[in-house]
């Protein structure tokens, strides 16, 4: 009976921080892309490493790592949203580009 109410308990909460990093994770699409998916110049983050992640946003919060707009980010985001970040991320699939490429890259 007591294990059942800890589930009750348990369940909203759970789902509601999922949420909550879902929302925060869509916050970062606007220029990762989608799931982490960078198409721009911005780096992906799909499939990053949990600690280079943590570590980067970090650096970007005491202003370590220079950057041009992932300071303000970063000074955004609390350690518990930042490793919940770096879990979301960590275990997004790293699409590649099967588009060929241009003319006259090479
Ligand atoms: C306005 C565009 C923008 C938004 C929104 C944004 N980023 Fe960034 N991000 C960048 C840019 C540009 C860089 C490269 C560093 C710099 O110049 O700030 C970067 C770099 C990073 C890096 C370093 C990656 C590496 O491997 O070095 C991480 C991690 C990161 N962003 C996470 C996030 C997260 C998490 C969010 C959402 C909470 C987010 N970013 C939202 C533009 C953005």
């Amino acid at each position: 009976m007591r294990c059942l109410l800890v589930i009750f308990l348990a369940l909203p909460m759970t789902t509601w921080a999922d949420a909550h990093i879902r929302v925060l994770a869509a916050s970062c699409a606007a220029c990762h892309g989608a799931n982490g998916n960078s198409v721009g110049g911005t780096p992906v983050l799909a499939g990053l490493e949990r600690n280079h992640f943590v570590l980067q946003m970090q650096a970007f919060k005491s202003g370590v790592r220079a950057s041009t707009v992932m300071h303000h980010h970063a000074k955004g985001l609390n350690e518990a949203e930042i490793d919940q970040l770096a879990d979301f991320f960590a275990v997004q699939t790293r699409v590649t580009s099967s588009s060929p490429m241009p003319l006259g890259s090479l």
